[in-house]
């Protein structure tokens, strides 16, 4: 039924409810993005499972948040339940085969998966400003901060390299004035508290080395079939803002990183996002902007991104317009404004004769869909009523002892588990600090006295570093070669090596300085 041109969605149905025809995503369209839309409960994770599961077959690899762990269950091998065995009756799917998914496990922190982690710098100050909810002003500051890093080769790994910069900025707040504009002690102390928070919440885990290479995410079988790559997100909702910058984030990677393949065959890499009104809750214009140009932009880099939500009104006009395939299911029309997401809903599709689309969606049963793809030429198909097809791994969430096993037999075992603290900006202001003091003494020993400049809380002198002491003072590598790697980004950063590196740094890096 499903070739190898097309993923097998499922059945559409006559309008007196009988049979139809297959329907089906064209690979060729799948980074021509999607919509996953409906009420809780109506089918949305399992649609989600079987495109994910229609992607990984056709050698596609598949990232994926995983809200409420239930989608963890296309590690597992399906099984023959009545109910989903009638389905595949019902959309004719036959033989209706059972699968288990080669899946990576990810957890930013590092508990139901391997870890992800990105460092300070990849994640730029335009993303962290946003991560830490900033004002204009304090965003102003982390630009700066940036800059600064940039110019004196300052590594920006982990959050304590940023704690220590800022307390540098703090220090030298006249003169940074005088050379960038406006940096006062007290808004660069509200960023230092912010970022307290932050660190308090549990993003320290996600800062730092090493970071997650794109590669690791992009892997395919031996037999050809795509890794899906499950991100564990039920803790991750509970601090929305990293959820939304982290997944933007990876989006900005995978951009930066993958060459351009103007219309591939099929995608490199499908991309689930789940929860996706989180990404625009309070989102500034200027995110929403970017965003929109990222998913835009992506395309051709063959990444399709599909945008899960309960309501189409979730998602920005700008952002909606370029999300081809589309599977609504089921909403309810009781207020106003659920009227309205009915109403926006149905307008989205191109009519089918055959029904009214505003009524059928508050008609919908779980598991079935207003379904349209994009299909020759890319126009959208005529609108179908459509029983989705059943999964063929399994439904419902995997055991803590299955994930267990699964995390240990994963390819990139042992490449996450273990941070790795290397010299970065903290050493290093640390070093200055201290080599400061000693000259300072040596002056006063020789009776000139001198200029005293030192970090609070990161001098020799004090007694521990604010992180906990994790990383006390070891052994290190000679400071040239972070260094010359600080430069080197910092060229890199500013001449922009691509069209793509200055698009997004412009995007997702650094706004402010309009590269
Ligand atoms: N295509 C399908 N085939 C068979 N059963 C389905 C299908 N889609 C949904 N179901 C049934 O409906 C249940 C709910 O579906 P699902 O979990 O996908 O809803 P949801 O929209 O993701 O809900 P929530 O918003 O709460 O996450 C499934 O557990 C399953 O029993
Ligand atoms: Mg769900």
């Amino acid at each position: 039924m499903a070739d190898d041109t097309s993923i097998f969605i499922g059945a559409s149905r006559k309008s007196d409810d009988s049979y139809q025809r297959p329907e089906q995503l064209l690979l060729q369209y799948g980074n021509r993005h999607g919509l996953v839309t409906g009420a809780t409960g109506t089918g949305k994770t399992v649609t989600l499972q079987i495109l994910a599961e229609g992607f990984s077959n056709a050698g596609v690899p598949v990232f994926c948040a995983d809200i409420k762990g239930d989608l963890s269950g296309i590690a597992m091998m399906g099984t023959a339940q009545d109910f989903l065995v009638k389905r595949a009756a019902q959309v004719k799917l036959d033989p209706y085969d059972f699968q288990e998914f080669p899946v990576i496990f990810w957890d930013l922190f590092g508990e139901q998966g391997h870890p992800i982690r990105a460092t300070i710098s990849e994640m730029g100050p335009l993303l962290l400003s946003r991560l830490m909810n900033l004002t204009d002003a304090q965003e102003g500051i982390m630009n700066i901060a940036f800059r600064i890093a940039d110019e004196e080769g300052l590594l920006l790994l982990d959050l304590k390299d940023l704690q220590a910069l800022l307390a540098n900025i703090a220090e030298r707040a006249e003169e940074i004035s005088a050379r960038y504009g406006n940096v006062t002690k007290p808004s660069v102390g509200a960023i230092q508290r912010t970022l307290l928070v932050l660190e308090q919440q549990g993003a320290a885990n996600f800062f730092g080395e090493p970071a997650l290479r794109i590669s690791d995410i992009m892997r395919t079988t031996r037999d050809g079939r795509g890794a899906v790559s499950v991100l564990a997100a039920d803790k991750l909702m509970m601090n929305p803002r990293l959820y939304a910058t982290f997944l933007l984030w990876l989006m900005s990677e995978l951009f930066e990183e993958l060459p351009e393949v103007g219309d591939p065959d099929q995608p490199k890499l499908v991309f689930f996002f789940d929860e996706a009104h989180l990404l625009f809750d309070e989102a500034p214009k200027v995110l929403i902007d970017r965003v929109e140009q990222v998913v835009r932009l992506i395309r051709s880099k063959g990444v399709g991104v599909y945008f899960v939500t309960q309501n189409p009104l979730d998602i920005p006009e700008k952002v909606l317009a370029q999300l081809g395939n589309r599977v609504q299911h089921a909403l309810r029309a009781y207020t106003p404004r659920e009227q309205q997401a009915v109403r926006t809903a149905a307008e989205t599709f191109r009519p089918n004769p055959d029904f009214d689309c505003a009524t059928t969606i508050t008609q919908l049963a779980t598991g079935e869909a207003l379904v349209s793809t994009l299909e020759a030429k890319g126009v959208p198909s005529m609108v179908q009523r459509t029983l989705i097809r059943p999964p063929s791994s399994r439904l419902g969430p995997i055991t803590p002892a299955e994930r267990q096993k699964l995390i240990a037999e994963s390819p990139v075992t042992g490449q996450y588990d273990q941070v790795i603290d290397r010299e970065s900006a903290f050493e290093m202001l640390q070093k200055k600090a201290k080599d400061a003091q000693d000259a300072e003494q040596q002056a006063q020993q020789a009776g000139t006295g001198g200029s005293r400049w030192t970090i609070p809380g990161f001098g020799n002198d004090d007694p521990a570093p604010p992180s906990g002491g994790r990383r006390a003072p070891a052994p290190r590598p000679s400071n040239r070669q972070t260094v010359a790697e600080a430069a080197i980004k910092s060229v890199v950063r500013s001449v922009g090596s691509s069209v793509g590196r200055a698009i997004v740094r412009g995007i997702l890096g650094s706004l402010s300085r309009g590269r």
